[in-house]
């Protein structure tokens, strides 16, 4: 999509997600619904987001304030009362948070309730409602990921109910589409699998428990997207259209790619209250007091000259590490040291922590996650490992940049759109990319970067330029303006 110049039109936008950061988080998707409506709103554009008031948000006490407006929902013929309440984050940006005991207030996770299609769906109804209910008018309502999928298809349906959304243009966009509902949506017999037409809110439980609500959200939204173009192309193929390319196929001149940003007033080495010594392009140097500091932390051998290795991520099979344990042992010995913080699979945590057992000088695991080791990690190692299998965006890949820790990683997605080869030879590239996921071609990758991490001078210039690089929301944000108001422009064709 080019990118002119943004209209000076301000725009009304809801944002709406299941996870916003840092009150809920299981997640990128709550960074980026936290730092994409806080970018928009500093371009001057109003906006709010919605999100749901779980028990973990009421006991941050934050400063909220009851709006006065409730509403009751009913499905399968039950009734849920609905209470909201608002956090003023900026003058022109409020989060919404729906409050419901059952379903959200009382509940300690974001996900893994056997109601969780039951409780999305009446959240859905539920920000349609508040919507209508203070006549807020937005120009869109942007909705992230499958928790948010039938706001399009109940508005379609729903015309009457919501008379003062009738300008309103949606934008669904997809953030990982192997989640499309809660539980195993593969498991569901596609004999009976949910054809996505009809009005969701009519249905009984059982029915409920089956609605797909992304497949419903590909059908219904003006427009589709996700984080990344090369994912946009990705997800219209049968390799990871998970079984939802055909309709993707169908809407391709509907389906657009942005790539994420991370917040440069989060992510910043200048100014990390996690790392010990802050370092910018101008003094790279003191990168290396993080590195001693960090093999110090995690008890590996301080050696200074020893490339170390950064993996922060998600313990899963989507993120790679099956590549990594099957070369473990080759990688054991090569001359490198790697600290790996996450949460996740409890079998790849233990794998992991026997291998570290096994060479406590060489390898870390720090479990669970914790923002104040990820930062530290980011800071104090040479190289990141991302090799994931599949990656719609991926956020850490973009940190790690910013931090001048050098990704390796898997061609694909949002990696790809992001991390190119270095050539030693024209100086270009910011990373080591391979191409297959396989074991050898993984391996070739991490002993090209390990090789051209011998030639300090060099290295040095390429983590400069990867520090450069700017990620921001700033053209992200931009992107999204002009996709809103492309919703708008083909909700109103299609209507004449
Ligand atoms: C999901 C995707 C990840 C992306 C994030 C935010 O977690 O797996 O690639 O960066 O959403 O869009």
């Amino acid at each position: 999509m080019p990118v002119t110049k943004s209209k000076t039109k301000k725009l009304r936008i809801v944002s709406v997600a299941s996870e916003v950061a840092p009150y809920s988080k299981t997640g990128g998707l709550a960074d980026v619904a936290k730092s994409l409506p806080k970018a928009l709103s500093e371009k001057g554009h109003h906006v709010w987001a919605v999100t749901p008031y779980y028990k973990f948000i009421k006991d941050q006490n934050l400063d909220l304030k009851p709006i006065p407006f409730k509403a009751t929902v009913t499905v399968s013929k039950k009734k849920f009362t609905i209470k909201y309440c608002a956090l003023q984050y900026s003058e022109n940006f409020t989060i919404f948070f729906v409050a419901n005991g059952p379903l959200f207030t009382d509940r300690s996770k974001v996900y893994g309730y056997p109601n969780d299609n039951l409780r999305f769906l009446v959240f859905n109804i539920a920000v349609l409602k508040l919507l209508e209910g203070i006549k807020l008018r937005p120009d869109i309502i942007h909705c992230h990921d499958w928790q948010t999928g039938l706001i399009p298809n109940i508005l379609a349906k729903q015309r009457k109910r919501y008379p003062t959304l009738k300008k309103t243009a949606t934008l669904f966009t997809i953030h990982n589409l192997t989640f499309q509902m809660a539980g195993n949506w593969w498991a569901v017999d596609p004999r009976r699998a949910d054809s996505g037409r009809s009005d969701p809110t009519l249905k009984t439980l059982p029915r409920i428990k089956k609605l797909n609500f992304t497949k419903r959200a590909i059908f219904f939204a003006d427009v589709i997207s996700t984080v990344s173009e090369r994912y946009a192309e990705e997800i219209t193929t049968p390799e990871l259209g998970q079984r939802l390319d055909r309709y993707l196929r169908q809407r391709k001149e509907d389906l657009y790619g942005i790539i994420n940003g991370i917040d440069y007033a989060i992510y910043n080495p200048e100014f990390d209250k996690y790392i010990p010594h802050h370092y910018s392009t101008a003094s790279i140097a003191r990168k290396k007091k993080n590195k001693l500091a960090l093999q110090k932390k995690v008890k590996l051998l301080e050696r200074p000259d020893v490339p170390m290795i950064g993996v922060v991520n998600r313990l899963t099979e989507q993120k790679g590490f099956r590549l990594i344990m099957e070369t473990i042992d080759v990688l054991m010995r090569m001359p490198l040291q790697m600290v790996i913080v996450g949460s996740g699979f409890k079998e790849y945590i233990a794998f992991f922590k026997k291998v570290a057992k096994k060479h406590p000088k060489r390898l870390g695991i720090y479990t669970p996650f914790t923002e104040e080791m990820a930062s530290l990690v980011y800071a104090g190692s040479d190289m990141f490992l991302m090799p994931s299998r599949f990656e719609p965006c991926g956020l850490s890949q973009l940190i790690s940049l910013r931090y001048g820790s050098i990704p390796i990683v898997h061609e694909t997605g949002g990696l790809s759109d992001t991390v190119t080869n270095f050539s030693p030879r024209s100086k270009k590239g910011n990373g080591f990319v391979f191409k297959h996921y396989t074991s050898t071609d993984f391996l070739i990758a991490v002993a090209r970067a390990l090789e051209n991490y011998k030639y300090s001078d060099s290295w040095e210039q390429l983590t400069a330029r990867a520090m450069d690089q700017t990620y921001s929301w700033e053209l992200p944000a931009s992107k999204y303006i002009q996709l809103y108001t492309l919703a708008q422009k083909k909700k109103k064709q299609r209507k004449s």
